[in-house]
């Protein structure tokens, strides 16, 4: 590899759906970007992720997550386009809208929460009794205590997203090594400078860590302790042949109908380190769920199981930007279970960041003292 290979403008540690929106965004303005991946591309949460576009759906309170995630998700409708025009790859972007379901008191309480806040975000939740929730999705249960219609959060195929990014890059310049870990980050004085790696060191202007669950690694050499830890979901996906036409949810749980025509269900939330074994305790956990809402799932034809590690970190928001006293150095990891939904900002913000436009969000929550820790 000569000289000029080892230099890019931007190195992007990571290449789930992240960091491939982030190359894409950068490359659409120019920027040389070499993104580094220590296993295969978008293999880890982006591969396990059941695209959820549920702004609502996946916020119970309002602040600057809830803007973040609205931003995000109104992108895509016009992103879907757009990237197939860049990348010939269809990320099945589906307007099916979501339905939100209360099996009890508490679950009741945390839907009407989020009516109460979603016109503030331009959004709509609207509570309906439990006759007309059966008239929008005939499989539900009818013991349910009503719930929500929640027109405007819908879903992609996650895999299908970074693939469209990664494509579009690569076509607009970007350069992907996989199988290429990143062995420590490389700086002059307080400046990040780029990167060793299994292949040799790399050198950019500015070095994007996002490596999700993988990121507080790199960072220990800097003395910064990044409070991210892999939360582990399963999901499994079953063939239901009356169908679904909404994503329907409860707090613990969800089904999706996907283009293929399975139902994903999904998915635990365990600390569990980075242990990735699906558990028949947590596959019977989501059943039980799913069954109480779409009582036909216990009929269902089982197809698969697996899991995913999400990147989470105490506040359950993401880290986006730059690092006080760390010049070159831009976070973009722990995204919880909003990588898809916030992939798209996400690669705009990083982007205004480094070439200096204006940002189309603040992004101060989202830093390490917006998190409380600088
Ligand atoms: N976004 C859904 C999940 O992480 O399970």
């Amino acid at each position: 590899m000569n000289a000029a290979h080892k230099q890019a403008d931007v190195i992007i540690i990571g290449a789930g759906i992240i960091g491939s929106s982030i190359a894409y965004h950068m490359s659409k303005k120019g920027i040389s970007c070499l993104v580094l991946e220590r296993g295969a591309a978008a293999q880890e949460a982006t591969a396990a992720s059941a695209g959820m576009l549920g702004a609502m759906m996946e916020t119970d309170a309002p602040g600057p997550l809830v803007e973040l995630a609205v931003a995000s998700q109104a992108r895509y409708r016009k992103l879907a386009e757009t990237l197939f025009e860049d990348s010939g790859v269809d990320i099945e972007y589906t307007e099916c809208g979501t339905v939100g379901v209360a099996r009890d008191e508490a679950e009741k309480a945390a839907l009407l929460q989020k009516c109460s806040f979603a016109r503030d975000f331009g959004q709509r939740v609207d509570w309906i009794e439990t006759g007309r929730l059966l008239e929008l999705e005939p499989g539900l249960s009818p013991d349910l205590l009503g719930g929500v219609h929640i027109p405007g959060d819908h879903q992609v195929q996650s895999p299908k997203v970074a693939l469209a990014f990664r494509t579009a890059a690569i076509r607009l310049g970007a350069r992907f090594l996989e199988h290429t870990p990143v062995l420590r980050l490389l700086t002059e004085g307080r400046r990040v400078a780029g990167v060793e790696t299994t292949d040799g060191s790399f050198y950019a202007d500015h070095v994007v860590l996002a490596g999700g669950s993988w990121s507080p690694g790199l960072l220990t050499g800097l003395g910064i302790d990044l409070p991210v830890y892999p939360v582990k979901g399963q999901c499994y996906s079953a063939i239901l042949p009356e169908g679904l036409k909404h994503t329907v949810f409860a707090l613990k749980c969800y089904l999706m109908p996907k283009r293929d025509g399975t139902i994903l269900v999904g998915a635990t939330q365990e600390e569990a380190g980075f242990d990735k074994s699906p558990t028949a305790q947590g596959i019977a956990y989501l059943h039980e769920i799913a069954a109480s809402m779409v009582p036909a799932m216990k009929k269902a034809v089982f197809v698969r199981t697996w899991t995913g590690l999400r990147p989470g970190n105490p506040q359950l928001k993401p880290f986006l930007g730059p690092v006080e006293g760390r010049e070159g150095l831009l976070l973009a990891t722990g995204h919880f279970r909003k990588g898809t939904l916030l992939a798209p900002i996400t690669g705009e913000m990083l982007t205004s960041m480094v070439t200096g436009e204006a940002l189309p969000l603040d992004p101060s929550p989202f830093t390490l003292r917006g998190h409380g820790l600088q």
